[in-house]
């Protein structure tokens, strides 16, 4: 039998911490909580030796508070040890007079854990700030990994998502030439000759947090893997659809607990005084393999590390877990039902939701869980039937939302849903009215809150990233932003309800032009439709939604380009950041715009969509986020007739491609 063994040693003017279990041997440094070693198999080191021990493996938290904070803590205690588990803490009581300013206010748990026979490490955080702690921001919570990287150099983050990474050293200025912004490089010298030409964005392996269950690295060397596997998403906000980055070069590897990525300063990460929070990050689940060093080594492991993931799901909640703030199985409760969808003015009456996204999350109006980032959620796909079933949810009091794919609008069940240790809500069949004033006229794209069903184009020869040529991956390609100006050299996008195909002819991205030399111009695009009858005194409603927004203003004519003032502005809006992170979507807008008949000619009609907002530098903005990127996304645009207008039959005709459409390249 295998006991563990836990010690403390002193070395080179500090104190550490080894808990070995036989299979693995982790070393902490105390009291500073820092991950400094991973013994596995015939590696020594997992984590890169070369690198000062606050920089292997540690917590941190981008703040305004403080920039970045490594959590460093102050105590270390042990909480279990036995033959079977070791737990360890190390925690920080922030205190006002010492830390103002120099780190995030916010009282630290930092945990490890061993088990005997497990060929790894579990980790979990308690953060607490009490009421008088001053204000702060908390825009990125993570554990950073930095592995050997003379070893680590393949990277696995899905079945399709899986390559040699280039190293720290080819992104360097001798080897890479930086694109529009630093983290995209293309690789012109690389010490591996495969990856010359190649583009590498850190954003490029971004993941939703749907499928942030397992990423890592292999060493070929050594045919062992490096594995983060996250077997819930509770503590992680903003939605199952909300993105964060995975693996970067350097060997580096992520465990995202909240990130304002893709959201930006419209995803709610700002703590005030007087307010008490404290929150569960975790645990996650630091998995380690080996197989014999064949060919097929990576396969091997990657199949392993996703069976071990299944693993994990199933023993979730953890049930060895000490800390109270943790709760297990029997603490938690469960809320089921059956979601229907009512959507008027087509005549299927209730339809099932089949996969509508179901979320528990903290009570706000409906779609709020997409700006939430600081409570737990709880999220599941519902079935074919509708049905859905959330388990393992915390106590505490939530509203449930949903999505249902092809339905527009966001549903939110109007009640408070209090869930207490043990109980098992039904909550019975639920409607999803979804918001319509009338019969579709025309739309155009699907209503999925992306917009991966419109034109994506081809990246520039010249800056590919093979990680992203699956056609599922394409917008993942750097550059596609600039591809507007290109395909659309002379004039802007004409979309021709009847003829155009939302697949060909409708942009991802509303992007503004690049004229000559970098300067960028607003872009108006038309929407062309034909209407034979008119309810003049009727009042008609455009849908508008948005997939993502980065300092954006959808401005909308009808009918009339040079009137002074729109018919309706969004404003400004978003900070998604969502193009220029190679993100299809970022966070979900629905504009719903009423017009009155008398504004429509009976005939040839045209919505002018301008995107008014490009002034700014591109490359700044990307970087800080904080400047003009002037980008949008739409994800469906459809009108919808007046109630009270006779019904028109709309097909689409035979006739395809607008001329204005060449790919290039
Ligand atoms: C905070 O630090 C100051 C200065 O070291 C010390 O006097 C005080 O007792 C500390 N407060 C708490 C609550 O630990
Ligand atoms: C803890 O969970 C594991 C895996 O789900 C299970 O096999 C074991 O019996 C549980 N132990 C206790 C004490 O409940
Ligand atoms: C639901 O909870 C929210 C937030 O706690 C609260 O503001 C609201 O009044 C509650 N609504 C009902 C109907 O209890
Ligand atoms: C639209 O274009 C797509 C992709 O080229 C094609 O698969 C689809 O059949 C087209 N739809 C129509 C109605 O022509
Ligand atoms: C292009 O921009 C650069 C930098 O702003 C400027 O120096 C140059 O004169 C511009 N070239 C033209 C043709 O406008």
């Amino acid at each position: 039998m295998v006991k563990i063994i836990l010690m403390l040693r002193y070395l080179l003017y500090s104190f550490q911490v080894i808990i070995r279990n036989g299979i693995v041997e982790v070393t902490i440094e105390n009291p500073s909580g820092y991950l400094t070693g991973i013994r596995y198999k015939k590696v020594n080191n997992i984590l890169e030796g070369r690198h000062r021990s606050d920089n292997r493996g540690y917590w941190d938290i981008i703040s305004d508070h403080c920039p970045m904070d490594r959590l460093v803590t102050k105590n270390f205690k042990v909480i279990t040890r036995t033959d079977e588990i070791v737990e360890l803490s190390f925690t920080k009581k922030w205190n006002s007079t010492t830390d103002y300013h120099k780190t995030v206010p916010l009282n630290i748990d930092k945990r490890f854990i061993v088990r005997r026979g497990v060929p790894g490490l579990y980790m979990y955080g308690i953060f607490e700030r009490e009421e008088d702690f001053p204000d702060a921001s908390m825009d990125h919570i993570r554990i950073a990994f930095k592995l050997r990287e003379d070893r680590f150099r393949f990277m696995a983050l899905s079945d399709s998502r899986q390559r040699i990474m280039p190293s720290t050293d080819d992104r360097s200025s001798s080897r890479a030439r930086t694109l529009a912004f630093k983290e995209a490089v293309v690789l012109t010298n690389p010490s591996d000759p495969q990856l010359k030409g190649e583009v590498d964005d850190k954003y490029q392996y971004s993941t939703e947090n749907k499928d942030n269950k397992l990423h890592g690295w292999i060493s070929d060397d050594d045919a062992v893997g490096f594995w983060i596997i996250t077997p819930s998403s509770e503590f992680r906000a903003g939605g199952p659809h909300k993105q964060g980055l995975t693996s970067h070069p350097g060997a580096t590897s992520l465990c995202m607990l909240v990130t304002a990525h893709y959201a930006g300063k419209d995803f709610d990460t700002t703590y005030k005084k007087g307010e008490h929070w404290k929150k569960v990050f975790g645990p996650a689940f630091i998995y380690l393999n080996s197989a014999s060093s064949s060919n097929d080594h990576r396969k091997t492991l990657w199949m392993d590390a996703k069976r071990q993931l299944n693993e994990e799901i199933e023993s979730w909640p953890y049930n060895f877990t000490r800390s109270q703030d943790f709760p297990h199985a029997e603490q938690r409760g469960e809320v089921s039902g059956q979601l229907l969808v009512r959507d008027r003015y087509t005549d299927k009456g209730l339809v099932p939701a089949q996969s509508a996204f179901v979320v528990l999350a903290a009570p706000g109006d409906a779609g709020s869980w997409q700006r939430d980032g600081k409570g737990y959620q709880f999220w599941t796909q519902a079935d074919t039937n509708g049905h859905f079933d959330i388990k393992n949810v915390r106590p505490g009091e939530y509203n449930l939302y949903a999505w249902v794919h092809g339905f527009i609008g966001d549903y939110k069940l109007d009640l408070n849903i209090t869930i207490q240790p043990g109980n098992k809500i039904s909550l019975g069949t639920l409607i999803y009215d979804p918001p319509r004033n009338g019969p579709t006229l025309w739309e155009i794209g699907i209503p999925d809150r992306t917009a991966s069903e419109f034109f994506i184009p081809e990246p520039d020869p010249m800056l590919v990233n093979s990680l992203c040529l699956d056609e599922a991956d394409k917008y993942r390609q750097y550059g596609l932003w600039d591809r507007y100006s290109d395909i659309y050299s002379h004039s802007d996008l004409v979309y021709t309800i009847g003829t155009s195909n939302y697949s060909q002819d409708w942009f991802f991205a509303h992007v503004p032009r690049n004229v000559r030399n970098n300067t960028l111009r607003p872009t108006t695009w038309q929407i062309k439709y034909n209407l034979q009858e008119i309810t003049k005194t009727g009042t008609y409603t455009l849908q508008l939604a948005l997939a993502s927004a980065s300092f954006a203003e959808v401005q909308v004519r009808f009918n009339d380009p040079d009137a002074v003032r729109p018919h309706f502005t969004t404003r400004r809006i978003g900070y998604d950041n969502a193009v220029a992170r190679h993100g299809i979507h970022g966070i979900f807008r629905l504009y719903s715009i009423e017009v009155t008949g008398n504004r429509f000619e009976k005939g040839e009609n045209t919505i002018f969509l301008t995107q008014s907002r490009s002034k700014g530098a591109f490359n700044a903005v990307i970087t800080f986020g904080d400047k003009d990127v002037e980008v949008y996304k739409i994800s469906r645009a459809y009108i919808v007739r007046s109630n009270n207008a006779p019904p028109i039959a709309w097909g689409l005709p035979r006739v395809r491609l607008l001329s204005t459409m060449r790919k290039r390249g």
